[in-house]
Formats: C-alpha cells, structure tokens, sequence
C-alpha cells in the first residue's frame, strides 16, 4: 500500500525524523483555517495524491496568507495530476530551503538485500538526474540481517559527498529513516527532497512510503492508513466479500474461476472485440477463485451487474474442484437473488468437471438473460458482439 505525503509525514514524526507541521483540508475553508493555525509567514499547499511530480503539476504552492492559502488550495482541490483526483490538499509551513537532497531506501528484489540511494542534488528533477547523470546517484546494498545501521547511514553520506558540516546531523536523520523503514515493514522510503534551512536543520520535506501488505497483521494501526476515497465503492465491496475484483474501464463484465483463466479470458475478449463498433473491452476483471461456492458466484455476478459501465457479461469457468453444476446453480441463484436489477445479456462458458449436469440446469432454468456457448473464442465474441449492440441502442 502506497501512503499519502501526509501519513508519511506522521509516520516520520512518529519515528523522531523531522518533519514540518502540516494539517489536511479537504476544502478551501479548511485549507485557509490551517494557514491560520500554523500562523508563518509563508504556508506551502501540496496535493495530497500518490504519484510523484506534484510541483511540477502546479499542486505545490506557496500562500502569504491565509486568503491565499485559501484560493491556492481552491486552484488545486479537483485538480488531475496524471489520472489522480485531488480530494485533499496538506497546507504545511513553509521552509527556507539552502539545499535539497535525496535519499531513498527500498526493497532489492534481485539482490536479496536493501538498497540506499542518495545524491545532494535532489529535488523535482531527480528523474532526469538518474537517467542522464546516474553517477550523483549513490547507490549503497544494505544487508538485511545487519540492517541500517549508523555505520551504513554514514556510508551512504559519506558516497553521497554530504558537506562535511552536516554529515553527522544527516546521518542522525537517515538513521530514523531506516528505523521508519523496518519498524513499519516498509518496501519504499523515500524523501526528496530531504532540505537543509537557512538556520542548518535538516528536515524531511516531502516523504514517500509503500508499506507491506503481507505484514498488515503485525500493523493493526496500518489499517488507517486505507483510503476509501479514492478505492472504487465496488472494489470495497468486493474486497468486504473476498472476492478478487478489479474495474477497468470497458463494458464487458468478466468472471471466471483463476487469476490465469480470467487473465486469457480479458485477452480473447479484447480481440474479439478489436473489429466491432465501439471496440468494446473488459469493464473488469473478477476472479472468484477455484473452490467458489454457489455463493460467490452469486456475489460477483451482483457486483459486477451492479457496474454501470457494463453492457454485458461473460462468465467463463473451468470446473474443477468446484463443479460446474455448482457453477451453474449459482447464476441461477445469483439471478433469483438480483430478479429485476438483472437487467444485462449474460454468455456462459462452462467446461470441465460435471460440465453435462452444469448445461442441464442452465437450460431448464431458461433464463432469458443467458446464453450458453461451448467454446472460450465464440463465447467472447458473442459477450462483445451484445456489449457493441447494447452501446449502439
Ligand atoms: N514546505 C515547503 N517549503 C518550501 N518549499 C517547499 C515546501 N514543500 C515543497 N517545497 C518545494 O516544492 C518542491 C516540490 O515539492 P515536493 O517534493 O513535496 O512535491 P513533488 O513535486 O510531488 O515531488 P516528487 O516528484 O518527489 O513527488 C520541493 O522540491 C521544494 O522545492
Ligand atoms: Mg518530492
């Protein structure tokens, strides 16, 4: 999970790493009470989105006062930033910035270890130095069983070429950086940039963090940290059923039991899709696993009938440990249960275990929504040929 700048900040805060005062608002009002309650002369409102190059956007700005703090934030709230939404701004003193630098440290798949980078040339064009100077890149292996110790935060500082004035105060800060990183079970910190002040503080300025789902349970307090503005209330109500959903954004539902059957089946309609009318394309992707249950089925063809982008449905099962009669009494369950908000031509594709007795039932419900087709290819074409012909009605 990727944390907002402003739950990295507390998150910073929380493991002594200095940080700036910084308050959330959600409105303009809010953003210009903020300014007044942090009361400095100059205020910075930043979009509070997960993605980089913010400033560069124009969702960093300077306010000197709180009127301005309050119109800036009015410029920013509802702004796209490469595909995110602003739906909060963070208003935050202002700093007197000397120097900006970098520093990350991240989870090093192939190497089996921790990597540390850092350069004193941070800032909004940290993309640019990496790829044209990659050498003010400091690259430093951290092992994990040592972990990041002072010795190796003085390592990366002293590669970096940090002023010898401010090593040991850097190194002090990049210590907490590292105790954030593995108290956390983070696999990304990063801040940049990491300023020093006109009056030789060293302060994290911006900070990004991804934390590890898989150590959720040691991090009941993580939990918050879940953003239920931005996640699609359709994916929250998958994810409170178990199910692995996930919205795209074409108008042919998917279902289908294994992520690499639902994947195949997200390809073959596609393609049957590239040449009619509309190209219609995948409006989701849910897989209701291998043992699903009558139940979950029903569950999944709800929430992906309840998709408004989606002109029709394609169900493609492979019965295994799950029978395809199984499969089958759950559309038809599912269908009871939903009665007239079922209003989308479904194709059913089933194969495999107890297949004869899944048709059977599928046939003597004779529901006029569903269509069974034998093979994967025809039923995708049939799916998107109803899609294309629903989009055009
Ligand atoms: N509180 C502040 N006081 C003064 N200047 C600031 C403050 N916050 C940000 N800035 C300036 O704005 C620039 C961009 O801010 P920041 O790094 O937080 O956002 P960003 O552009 O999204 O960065 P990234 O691309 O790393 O995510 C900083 O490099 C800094 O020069
Ligand atoms: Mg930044």
């Amino acid at each position: 999970m990727d944390l907002y700048e402003y739950q990295a900040r507390d998150l910073f805060e929380a493991h002594g790493v200095p940080v700036l005062r910084g308050i959330v608002a959600t409105t303009p009002e809010e953003a210009r009470a903020a300014a007044e309650k942090l009361a400095t002369s100059i205020v910075v409102v930043k979009a509070q989105v997960k993605t980089g190059g913010r400033g560069k956007a124009g969702g960093v700005k300077l306010a000197r006062s709180p009127q301005e703090a309050e119109d800036r934030a009015r410029e920013i709230l509802g702004m796209d930033i490469k595909g995110h939404t602003v739906h909060r701004v963070m208003v935050t003193e202002g700093a007197d910035i000397t120097e900006e630098y970098y520093f990350s440290l991240l989870l090093d798949r192939t190497h089996r270890a921790y990597l540390a980078m850092a350069s004193v040339e941070g800032g909004v064009e940290i993309e640019t130095l990496a790829e044209e100077r990659p050498e003010a890149l400091h690259r430093v292996s951290v092992d994990p069983r040592v972990g990041f110790t002072r010795a190796k935060a003085d390592e990366v500082v002293h590669a970096a070429g940090f002023a010898p004035e401010i090593a040991d105060e850097v190194s002090r800060v990049l210590v907490k950086l590292g105790e954030v990183y593995a108290g956390e079970d983070a696999t990304l910190v990063e801040v940049n940039p990491l300023v020093r002040t006109g009056d030789g503080r060293i302060i994290a300025l911006d900070g990004k963090v991804t934390l590890d789902d898989n150590a959720r349970f040691r991090h009941p307090g993580h939990a918050d940290f879940v953003d239920n503005m931005s996640t699609d209330p359709l994916e929250r109500e998958a994810a409170d059923k178990h199910l692995n959903y996930v919205k795209l954004d074409g108008s042919v539902g998917i279902i289908g039991n294994g992520a690499g059957l639902v994947m195949s089946t997200l390809d073959v309609v596609a393609q049957a899709g590239a040449d009619l009318p509309g190209s219609p394309r995948p409006a989701n992707f849910l897989d209701i696993g291998g043992g699903a249950s009558a139940q979950v089925m029903a569950n999944g063809l709800g929430i992906i009938l309840s998709d408004p982008q989606v002109r029709s449905v394609f169900v493609n099962v492979f019965g295994g440990i799950t029978a395809c009669n199984e499969v089958a009494n759950g559309i038809v369950h599912a269908l009871t249960m939903l009665g007239d908000l079922a209003t989308k031509p479904i194709v059913v594709r089933l194969d495999g275990n107890a297949v004869t007795v899944g048709r059977e039932i599928l046939a003597e419900a004779n529901h006029p929504l569903v269509t069974v087709v034998d093979t994967m290819d025809e039923a995708a074409r049939k799916a998107a040929e109803l899609a294309a012909a629903a989009e055009e009605a």
